[in-house]
């Protein structure tokens, strides 16, 4: 299999960047090809703009869909978008790593996706879920917290973490990825003093061992549930009798 992972945190001995690694050569060691894209290494500007294009189609407004539709139409991409879609294009699975920052991803794993998932080329309304570009692929989300597994659970005081990152595994069903449940390590924090430092130390290297074995089990891994496109009237609302799989889409009494 071709794997590649993308790597959003500033600091190359972060924990983040320890289990990216660790992801790695996981998949090394079992023959597999890997490839690793890491955001800030690169300098990546997250930022969509229209500095990025240079073949404008309208040059008086910047309209962004209409802007990488023309572009990705007429192969005329900024390179770093295009080596980027490539490389999605290639593997069979994207393993995300990043830390929770701010109840969400991080801005550059966000402007990563503004700026790479084109309009026209990875995604169109004849081109998403179950029909988009992305099937038959996996995607898993690998992501760490300061709070405590209790305080990101459904009735904790922060929210429920796997909820707060629905938009970014949404995103990827859109473009037609398989998403695997979110990997969740809490408790990843600095700034502890002796006992404390020392209980963070086995219980994150116990959190790697089990990530580790996990990871081993790649066919087995639970996978996220969507509606389908046949969930929703032609209006695009919920059919009465469809299934929910989240609170973001739910029944409403009228
Ligand atoms: C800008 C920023 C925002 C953060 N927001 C949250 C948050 O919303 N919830 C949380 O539990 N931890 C939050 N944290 C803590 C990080 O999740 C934590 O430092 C990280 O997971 C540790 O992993 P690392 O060692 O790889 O950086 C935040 C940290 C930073 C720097």
């Amino acid at each position: 299999m071709r794997i590649l992972i993308v790597l959003a945190h500033p600091e190359k001995k972060s924990f983040n960047a320890h289990l990216a690694e660790i992801t790695r050569q996981s998949w090394m060691e079992r023959g597999h090809e890997v490839t690793v894209l890491d955001l800030y290494t690169e300098d990546f500007d997250p930022r969509e703009g229209s500095w990025h294009y240079e073949h404008r189609q309208d040059a008086d407004k910047f309209d962004p869909m209409q802007e990488q539709r023309h572009h990705w139409q007429r192969q005329q991409l900024p390179p770093t978008t295009q080596r980027h879609i490539n490389l999605l294009l290639q593997a069979d699975a994207l393993i995300l790593h990043f830390p929770f920052w701010w109840f969400g991803a991080p801005a550059i794993l966000k402007g990563w996706m503004d700026r790479v998932f084109v309009y026209g080329g990875l995604y169109q309304s004849s081109k998403r879920h179950q029909n988009g570009v992305m099937r038959g692929k996996r995607a898993l989300l690998v992501s760490t917290a300061g709070a405590s597994a209790q305080a990101c659970a459904p009735n904790g005081r922060d929210g429920d973490m796997r909820l707060l990152l629905w938009p970014v595994m949404y995103s990827l069903h859109y473009i037609g990825f398989e998403v695997l449940e979110p990997h969740l390590i809490h408790g990843v924090r600095g700034g502890l003093f002796a006992d404390q430092a020392e209980q963070q130390r086995d219980e994150l290297k116990r959190a790697v061992g089990d990530y580790q074995a996990k990871i081993q089990q790649w066919g087995d891994w639970p996978l996220v549930s969507f509606n389908r496109d046949e969930d929703f009237t032609e209006s695009q609302v919920l059919k009465p009798q469809a299934p929910v799989h989240s609170p973001f889409v739910r029944h409403c009494e009228s």
